[in-house]
């Protein structure tokens, strides 16, 4: 694997979750293959789990980690070609990703969607650049089409928390006040893809996920019969796709509550994180036993890591 930008990038998804199970047992195994290398984390937008999980995956495996908040210490890259920089915008990413290839071996990005315009955003402006201009690896840590880091760590957590064979999985959007991104629902759906489960996504009328995501995943507008029987219960909330970055409901019924789990089959609960308590979900389904997000956050320590020795393989 060369960049890694999408779920899909992985050759076997299932391979890949066991070697990250098996390399949580042993998480300095190989602390040698990236010494002498080093990664450099470009952050275009905040981030707790993201920035510090893949610093200390990239630790584990020897490298040494040079982290940029980009948004507010960079420059202000130009993405456009042949355009007149006269305006506000200082480097074009022309030069940037060839500089900060020379400084690193791997370089990783976090840059979200815009939500104002989505054909811009559906063609992954910033990341494409980098991968287009860098003259190395590229790591996806969050761009405005998906999160692949958090959907193979959901992959991880799903696999260590299963009790059957082919469970039944409801991603559930609930209510929020901001506008936010489809990225983390977009990969986690790509993800379940590649999964033997029994998939649903809910969520209101309006709220419909680009369809060249999900393709022919079921969708049931009616939460409630979405939670019967579910083994997990992944909730996010998102904008519209359709009236683009719109938040046109914040129906407080769509709320994770633990009433809504009593329908499911024991079901465990899972969030990306951070989540807001009480507007997304209940406290005591958030701090519950059945709560899984504390060991969702974990798993993306081995996801991103399994992620970078994949690319250190095959440098
Ligand atoms: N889940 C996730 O990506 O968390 P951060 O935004 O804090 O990195």
């Amino acid at each position: 694997m060369k960049n890694y930008t999408n779920i899909r990038d992985l050759k076997n998804l299932k391979a890949t979750v066991q070697e990250a199970i098996a390399l949580k047992k042993n998480p300095l195994q190989y602390e040698e293959l990236g010494e002498g290398k080093s990664i450099c984390l470009l952050f275009f937008n905040n981030s707790l789990r993201t920035r510090l999980s893949t610093q200390k995956a990239a630790q584990n495996l020897g490298m040494n980690a040079i982290v940029m908040n980009f948004g507010s210490e960079g420059w202000q890259l130009e993405f456009e070609d042949g355009i007149v920089m006269s305006q506000n915008k200082s480097e074009h990413v022309k030069e940037a990703a060839k500089v900060i290839s020379q400084y690193s071996d791997i370089i990783a990005i976090r840059a979200f969607a815009s939500l104002a315009d989505k054909e811009k955003d559906k063609s992954e402006q910033v990341i494409n650049n980098f991968i287009k201009y860098a003259t190395v690896p590229v790591v996806n840590m969050e761009s405005s089409v998906g999160h692949p880091l958090q959907a193979l760590a959901d992959a991880i957590t799903l696999e260590e928390n299963k009790v059957s064979k082919r469970p039944k999985v409801v991603l559930s959007w609930a209510p929020h006040p901001k506008a936010l991104p489809h990225a983390v629902a977009n990969s986690f759906v790509q993800m379940m893809q590649l999964q033997d489960a029994d998939f649903v996504i809910t969520h209101p009328k309006g709220y419909e996920l680009d369809d060249d995501i999900v393709k022919d995943s079921v969708v049931n507008y009616n939460q409630d019969k979405a939670f019967e029987g579910a083994d997990f219960i992944y909730t996010k909330n998102w904008s519209s796709f359709n009236e683009y970055g719109k938040v046109i409901s914040q129906d407080k019924n769509w709320m994770i509550t633990m009433d809504k789990m009593k329908l499911t089959n024991n079901g465990k609960f899972m969030h990306c994180l951070p989540v807001r308590r009480n507007v997304v979900v209940a406290d005591e389904v958030l701090d519950g036993d059945n709560s899984l997000v504390i060991k969702q956050a974990n798993n993306r320590t081995y996801a991103a890591q399994i992620v970078l020795k994949n690319i250190l393989d095959n440098l």
